[in-house]
C-alpha cells in the first residue's frame, strides 16, 4: 500500500489523508508537527514554532526530554508490556516515587484524566456503598474529562449538550464558595471533587482558605475530599501537587497529562484505608501501570528533582508575571487580570482572545485560549528565560494591535 507511512510528506498531503480516514472530532491548526526539542516544535516544512503549550500541558518537560527519551528506549527493548495479573519493577518503582511525594497513597494507575477520574468516583461510590453515601459534589466551571461519569462531574452545560442523560448523583456548586459546599452536603454525599486550581476554567485560583474550609467540611460530614491534579499536578504549579500548597491532605489524588513528561499515563492515589475497598475485580486497565508509562514517568519525576524544576517553575511563572505586567501597563482596557502559580499561567482579557491563538500561530508561536478570553500557557519547565522573553513580545504584539470591542 502506498502512503501508508507520512515521512517526507507534506502538511498539506497529510491534511488530505485526515480529511478522508479520521474523524472530524477536532478543530485542528491547518499545520503537520513532525520534530520536538525542549520548546521548539517543527512542521513538515520546516518552520519552528516556540510553543508555550506544549501538548495541552502534557509535556511539562518540554518536547523530547532527553531522560525520557533514554528510559523508554531501554525498556522498549526489554519488556513493552504485561497486564496487572503480573507484578512489574516499573510499576511498583512509580507507586513508591509518588507515594513518597503525596500523602503515602497507594496507586491505581491508568491512561488518560478522564479514567482517573472515573476510577476516583468509583472508588467514592464504593467507599460510601454501605452507608448509601452515592453523590459527589463537584463545582461550576470545573473541568474532569470526557468520560460519562467524569463528563458528568464536569458542570459545564456546554459539554454535556447532546449526550444527556449525564450520569446521576452528581451535584454542583459555584467554586470557592464554601458556604454553597457545605449546603450541598447530605448524608447520602460520598465525596467532593475539585480542582486545586481550575485549568480549563480559566486559571482560576482559589481563596487560600478554600482548601482548608474543604478538608474540614470533609472531615466533619464523613465525606471523602477528592482532588484532581490532571493538570496542576506533578510540578505545575511549584510544587509536586497543588494541595500541597495549602498544607492539607486529600482522601484521593488523580494526576495525568504531565505525569509521564509526555508519554500517556494516568494516576488514582488514595489513602491506603479509602484504597482498601477496591478488590480484585472491582476495577481494572489492561494497559494501566505498563512498563513503558512508568519508566518515563519515574524518569520525568527524576528530571523535575534532578534538575531543580519546581523552583524554576517559580521562577518561569514570575518572569511571566512581569512581562505581563508591562503589557497591563501599556494596555489597562485590554488586560482585566493576570493569574499565575508555577507554570500554570493566565491571562484574562477584557474581550474575546480567539483571533490572538492564530495571530500568534502566524508568527510561530503556540499559545492557547480558554473560555473566548483567558490566553492560557502551560509552558515547560526546561523553557529557558530568553525563550519566554521572545514568545512574551510576540504575544504583546499581537496584543497591541488587539481594539476592546
Ligand atoms: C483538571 C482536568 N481533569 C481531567 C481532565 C481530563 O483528562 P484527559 O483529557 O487526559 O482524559 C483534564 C483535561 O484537560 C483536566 O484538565
Amino acid at each position: 500500500m502506498a502512503h501508508s507511512h507520512s515521512v517526507g510528506h507534506s502538511s498539506s498531503d497529510t491534511i488530505a489523508q485526515f480529511d478522508r480516514y479520521v474523524i472530524p472530532n477536532y478543530r485542528r491548526f491547518p499545520v503537520c508537527l513532525v520534530r520536538g526539542e525542549g520548546s521548539w516544535i517543527w512542521d513538515a516544512e520546516g518552520h519552528r514554532y516556540l510553543d508555550f503549550f506544549p501538548g495541552w500541558g502534557c509535556n511539562l518537560l518540554g518536547h523530547c526530554p532527553p531522560r525520557i527519551v533514554e528510559a523508554v528506549r531501554e525498556q522498549v527493548g526489554q519488556l513493552i508490556h504485561v497486564p496487572n495479573t503480573w507484578y512489574m519493577e516499573a510499576q511498583g518503582a512509580l507507586a513508591q516515587a509518588l507515594s513518597e511525594r503525596a500523602f503515602g497513597g497507594q496507586s491505581f494507575f491508568c491512561n488518560s484524566g478522564a479514567e482517573a477520574n472515573e476510577a476516583a468516583i468509583k472508588l467514592a461510590r464504593a467507599y460510601g456503598h454501605e452507608k448509601g453515601r452515592y453523590k459527589i459534589v463537584t463545582m461550576e466551571g470545573g473541568f474532569h474529562g470526557r468520560t460519562y461519569a467524569s463528563l458528568s462531574a464536569t458542570a459545564q452545560p456546554k459539554y454535556h449538550a447532546g449526550f444527556e442523560p449525564m450520569v446521576p448523583g452528581f451535584t454542583y456548586v459555584p467554586y470557592n464558595d464554601l458556604e454553597a459546599v457545605a449546603a450541598a452536603l447530605d448524608d447520602q454525599t460520598a465525596a467532593i471533587l475539585v480542582e486545586p486550581i481550575q485549568g480549563e476554567g480559566g486559571i482560576n485560583i482559589p481563596s487560600t482558605n478554600y482548601l482548608p474550609g474543604l478538608r474540614k467540611l470533609c472531615d466533619e460530614r464523613g465525606v471523602l475530599l477528592m482532588v484532581d491534579e490532571v493538570q496542576t499536578g506533578l510540578g505545575r504549579t511549584g510544587e509536586w501537587f497543588a494541595y500541597q500548597h495549602a498544607g492539607i491532605v486529600p482522601d484521593v489524588l488523580t494526576c495525568a497529562k504531565a505525569l509521564g513528561g509526555g508519554v500517556a499515563v494516568a494516576v488514582m492515589m488514595a489513602r491506603p484505608e479509602v484504597a482498601a475497598v477496591l478488590k480484585p475485580g472491582m476495577h481494572a486497565s489492561p494497559f494501566g501501570g505498563n512498563p513503558i508509562a512508568c519508566r518515563a514517568s519515574s524518569a520525568a519525576i527524576e528530571t523535575i528533582e534532578a534538575d531543580g524544576l519546581l523552583a524554576r517553575g517559580n521562577e518561569i511563572g514570575e518572569r511571566f508575571r512581569s512581562q505581563f505586567e508591562a503589557i497591563r501597563a501599556e494596555r489597562p482596557d485590554l488586560v482585566r487580570d493576570i493569574r499565575i502559580m508555577g507554570v500554570m499561567i493566565g491571562l484574562d482579557l477584557t474581550r474575546d482572545a480567539t483571533d490572538v491563538v492564530g495571530e500568534c500561530m502566524r508568527r510561530h508561536l503556540l499559545i492557547n485560549v480558554t473560555h473566548g478570553h483567558v490566553i492560557r500557557l502551560l509552558p515547560a519547565l526546561t523553557i529557558s528565560d530568553e525563550q519566554i522573553d521572545q514568545g512574551c513580545a510576540i504575544l504583546a504584539e499581537v496584543l497591541r494591535e488587539l481594539v476592546v470591542q
